[in-house]
């Protein structure tokens, strides 16, 4: 559940406080007893970081800042600590907490609540016995004079996309079909303020989006193709940005059926993309940045049947390109290489594609990062970099050379949907940029979307991995 975040309004003796301090700086003088300061030193000197004293009437906490990491990296650091609190918290039930920073420091101090109000997620829909399981914290409490309510809103509100962004996730194909994935990006749009429509199976048919309907063909469900718009009155620019998510709902692979037995456990989450594209025009439309953001989601599950679209197959995609298909389970970028095609008509000043892709980017740098391909000009795509090092959701650049555009030509068609064993994440990255004829950022989150294991302050589960990244990304732009 999402704790609410607040300006503390009225502080009480009764408040459990946790106090953030660099590591080597002494408490305020007042805040303790003589005997609780001796056991304050002494975990100093074994190296304790989260320090806790339970005075009775309230917890106070002492959280150390380590010396030894600086800038972005302390940050996370900072957020990862929090995860240590909650466990605390939780244990010991308590609902209400204050938070503050003896030196004053914003940017940590809003990490912590970050990290802590990120691991407060929970998705509890499908328990019979839900409160039960049910974290105990309610309400987190800034105590600074240096934090305006405003950068706690903003803070707020991302949060909130990234819960939205885990929820959509985690919800399984059974409650999550292609329609009932845009029925939510419209509820988001609502509540949010930005403004969304959604093509049906005869719209997408009239408009020949061929990779979509292909992709389709094997499912009992019909596809949709969703259109968001952030357009702020006041937009600082005059093209959009438009951002494509893989809204693949559920992955079996269709007829080149997934091979191991645990390779599709997860496949609900194949549609990360998609909810990293909607979650983050619903923070940018809450915190009313001032940049013009379009979001496009074609959406359908990928399954076998007698009518599914079978490897050897020629597609005639959106944009009058053909594809040779020769993996049925290469579906994504079927899917949006029509939408990819179909943004050319916003004359984009950028697209940026994101979408659990491939396997390969997984295979090459783990749960770690965001795989990224790209023909974007260098000052855009170090920003990028930047962006994804502030909220640590990091950027891992593979080379994207014409070459690889070599490997997915077919010998019948235009392109293939296969580009052979090597490269797989560039030449899934080339096939897409195929469709593009504008400035392309590619970020294949296969790797990092979904989290079998729990990992600090991205809890298990989906991760909402992209909403932070692109959030940020797009701010920086403003
Ligand atoms: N959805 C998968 C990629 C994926 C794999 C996401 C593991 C998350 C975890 C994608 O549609 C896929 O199956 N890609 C194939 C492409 C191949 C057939 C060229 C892959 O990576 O194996
Ligand atoms: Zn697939
Ligand atoms: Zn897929």
């Amino acid at each position: 559940m999402t704790a609410k975040i607040n300006k503390l309004v009225k502080s009480s003796v009764e408040d459990n406080l946790v106090i953030i301090i660099p590591e080597k700086e002494k408490l305020k003088p007042g805040l303790i007893s003589k005997e609780e300061l001796k056991y304050v030193e002494t975990c100093r000197k074994n190296k304790d970081s989260l320090i806790v004293l339970n005075q009775f009437k309230r917890w106070l906490i002492i959280q150390l800042v380590p010396e030894k990491y600086k800038g972005a990296r302390l940050l996370e650091e900072l957020r990862k600590s929090a995860v240590s609190l909650h466990k605390i918290l939780n244990a010991s039930k308590v609902e209400r907490i204050v938070l503050s920073h003896q030196a004053e420091n914003k940017d940590q101090l809003l990490a912590y609540t970050e990290g802590l109000a990120l691991a407060n997620y929970q998705f509890l829909k499908y328990f019979t016995k839900a409160t039960e399981k049910l974290h105990s914290l309610k309400e987190i409490h800034i105590s600074s004079a240096k934090t305006s309510q405003k950068e706690i809103q903003e803070l707020v509100n991302l949060v909130d996309a990234v819960y939205h962004a885990r929820d959509l996730i985690n919800e399984p194909n059974s409650f999550l079909t292609a329609t009932q994935l845009a029925k939510e990006i419209k509820l988001l749009g609502k509540e949010a303020g930005f403004s969304v429509e959604v093509f049906e199976k005869a719209k997408i048919e009239s408009l020949k989006m061929g990779g979509l309907l292909a992709v389709n063909l094997g499912s009992v469900e019909p596809p949709t193709f969703s259109i968001l718009e952030w357009k702020p009155v006041k937009a600082v620019n005059s093209r959009p940005i438009v951002l494509v998510g893989k809204g693949v709902v559920y992955d079996t692979g269709g007829l080149s059926l997934k091979p191991t037995a645990d390779s599709m456990d997860y496949m609900k989450a194949d549609m990360s993309g998609a909810a990293a594209v909607a979650c983050t025009l619903f923070a940018l439309a809450k915190n009313k940045i001032p940049v013009h953001v379009i979001a496009l989601v074609p959406s359908t599950d990928n399954r076998p049947s007698g009518n599914a679209y079978a490897p050897g197959d020629v597609i005639k995609m959106y944009d009058g390109t053909t594809v040779e298909m020769l993996n049925a389970d290469a579906e994504g970028r079927m899917i949006l290489g029509d939408a990819l095609a179909y943004a050319k008509k916003y004359k984009p000043q950028l697209g940026i594609t994101i979408a659990t892709l491939t396997g390969a980017a997984a295979r090459a740098i783990g749960k770690l990062g965001i795989v990224t391909m790209t023909n974007a000009d260098r000052k855009t795509v170090e920003q990028l970099k930047i962006s994804g090092d502030n909220v640590y959701e990091r950027i891992a650049e593979l080379p994207f050379w014409d070459e690889y555009a070599e490997m997915i030509k077919s010998d019948i068609a235009d392109i293939q949907n296969v580009g052979g064993s090597d490269a797989g994440a560039i030449t899934a990255g080339k096939f897409l940029e195929h469709f593009t004829n504008y400035p392309f950022i590619h970020l294949d989150i296969a790797g990092s979307a979904f989290i079998k294991k729990a990992d600090s302050y991205k809890g298990k589960g989906g991760t909402g991995i992209g909403v932070r990244l692109l959030y940020d990304f797009i701010c920086s732009q403003a």
